[in-house]
């Protein structure tokens, strides 16, 4: 799967200039941006919907990494589609089969993810495991940036990066730091979500290449 990546989640940067905040992660060297949106149900918090994720899209080439913490996913992967989301994840929790979802998105043209929230055994993905082009690990309960690294994400990080002939990346999201980014990629985490660890910064390249490096050693 090559070096893991840093994507940082649009959720920690500064609203008031969000075409500046994107413009300067690309300028930093990141390659996939994390979109968080919450409706309030599923998770206890909202955030962006399809405009913004519309207007970030005409803003830039990074690959857009749309997480869908809904609790009717269905009803939205096409708008979302249609704003310019290159991958689309979807909660386990509320989908007993995510397959014929997954199945959807991927027809839109997306790759397709599955999340499981930290409570969350890695056996509720159930069939659907073998269809996902990602699989993203929580390593909090989703809702709000800002949150400490449950390590149980790098137990299920392990399980999933050792499951023979695997077809999907691994990501990770929340708590993700200088000192958790090295542990996530020894587990096997492909794709490092991190929304503090970067905007909370002042020098976004610094932010990304530290985490990099850490991912890296
Ligand atoms: C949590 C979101 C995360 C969040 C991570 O609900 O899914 O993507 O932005 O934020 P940090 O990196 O600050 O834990
Ligand atoms: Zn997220």
């Amino acid at each position: 799967a090559g070096a893991p990546q840093v994507a940082p989640s649009l959720l920690a940067c500064d609203f008031g200039h969000v075409a500046d905040e994107v413009r300067r992660v690309e300028a930093a060297g990141a390659t996939v941006l994390h979109l968080d949106i919450m409706d309030g149900h599923f998770v206890p918090n909202l955030s962006i919907g399809v405009p913004v994720v519309r207007a970030v899209r005409k803003l830039t080439d990074l690959v857009l990494d749309v997480h869908l913490m809904l609790d009717n996913p269905a009803e939205y992967v096409q708008a979302f589609r249609e704003a310019g989301a290159d991958s689309i994840t979807v909660h386990a929790e509320v989908l007993p089969d995510a397959r014929p979802l997954l199945d959807r998105i991927r027809r839109l043209g997306a790759a397709a993810g599955l999340s499981l929230n930290p409570p969350t055994p890695l056996e509720a993905l159930g069939p659907a495991v073998d269809e996902a082009d990602m699989i993203l690990v929580m390593s909090v309960m989703p809702g709000f940036g800002g949150q400490s690294f449950d390590p149980v994400a790098l137990e299920k990080l392990a399980a999933l990066r050792d499951r023979p002939g695997r077809g999907y990346l691994l990501e990770v999201d929340g708590g993700v730091n200088d000192e958790t980014a090295g542990p996530c990629a020894a587990a096997g985490a492909d794709l490092l979500v991190a929304g503090t660890a970067v905007f909370g910064g002042d020098d976004y390249q610094e932010r990304i290449a530290t985490l990099n490096a850490h991912a890296r050693s």
